[in-house]
């Protein structure tokens, strides 16, 4: 009888045990994480307290929208990501390490809200630059090149200069040029902003296609709502001054997604969300 309880605890000793194992096998990393973050610009006008008490965890493979009117902190949000910024107070990590290391470590690729290319470089100069530093063979650089600068639409714009090209067709350069050296995790700033509608919507489908085929990780920054509900898994509505998180919305639309879904419950129900979060988080009185 003792010994059958006896084996009986170390039974259930070994399975508790193995569990834990289990469940630790199972607990992911974030690929971010900001805890209690804040910064604080100190300008001759006084200090601009652009982001307050920012706690955000990117889980592998997450598609973040940061949403909110101009000036509540998203684009700075995303450089402190990018180690362009340093946070005033508060904790950040990207890949479990500081955003210095992971920058060092080429962890992200970074498509500004402004296109950002160099002048002097032709477009297909522009999308070899983050090649160049890889050491790929001149055959994989230039398959590369050609496929990101096809899956945005500027194929036989290669050897243009991008002073030559329109806003958007620039826009579209530098989102080739993110893309190209294959980044894990990828950080956007309103990249398809200055694009008409039909384009955008082209992109849109395009980048869901790339995030849910490769599981890349996405963080990307947007005032549209439907781009935001038809990409996302989470959305993050932020309000202004000092710039905090307002409300955290799940997208739970299947991965792959098509433009028809626009038009679904599910879809609505989450823009709605948005929408409200927004209004509420918004002041008028500018
Ligand atoms: N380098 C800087 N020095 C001083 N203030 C800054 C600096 N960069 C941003 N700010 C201020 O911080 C706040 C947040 O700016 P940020 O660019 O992050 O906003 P945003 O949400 O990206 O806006 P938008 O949608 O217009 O791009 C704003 O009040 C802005 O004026
Ligand atoms: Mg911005």
């Amino acid at each position: 009888m003792t010994d059958t309880n006896m084996t009986g605890a170390t039974d259930n000793t070994t399975a508790s045990a193995g569990r834990d194992a289990q469940d630790h096998a199972d607990i992911v990393q974030p690929v971010i994480t900001t805890k209690d973050l804040s910064l604080t610009f100190q300008t001759n006008d006084g200090p601009v307290h652009a982001l307050s008490g920012i706690d955000i965890d990117v889980n592998p493979g997450e598609f973040v929208s940061l949403i909110g009117p101009s000036g509540c902190g998203k684009t700075t949000l995303l450089r402190v990501i990018a180690d362009l910024e340093q946070p005033t107070s508060g904790s950040i990590e990207v890949n479990g390490v500081s955003p210095d290391a992971a920058r060092k470590a080429r962890a992200y690729g970074y498509v500004f809200q402004a296109a950002a290319l160099y002048p002097w470089r032709t477009i297909e100069k522009n999308v070899a630059l983050p090649l160049e530093i890889m050491g790929l063979s001149h055959a994989e650089k230039k398959e590369r090149i050609a496929r990101n600068l096809e899956l945005v639409n500027l194929t036989g714009f290669e050897r243009k200069y991008p002073w030559q090209l329109s806003g958007g067709m620039q826009q579209r350069a530098s989102i080739a040029r993110a893309l190209a050296f294959d980044p894990a995790l990828l950080l956007m700033d309103e990249p398809f902003g200055a694009l008409d509608e039909i384009v955008r919507d082209h992109l849109n489908d395009q980048l869901n296609k790339l995030w849910h085929k490769t599981s890349k990780t996405v963080v990307f920054v947007t005032h549209s709502i439907p781009e935001a509900v038809y990409l996302s898994t989470k959305i993050i509505v932020m309000s202004p001054r000092p710039g905090k998180i307002y409300d955290v919305i799940d997208c739970k639309l299947p991965r792959e997604r098509t433009l028809e879904m626009r038009e679904s419950k599910e879809f609505l129900d989450v823009a709605l969300r948005v929408r409200e979060g927004l209004r509420a988080g918004h002041s008028y009185d500018e």
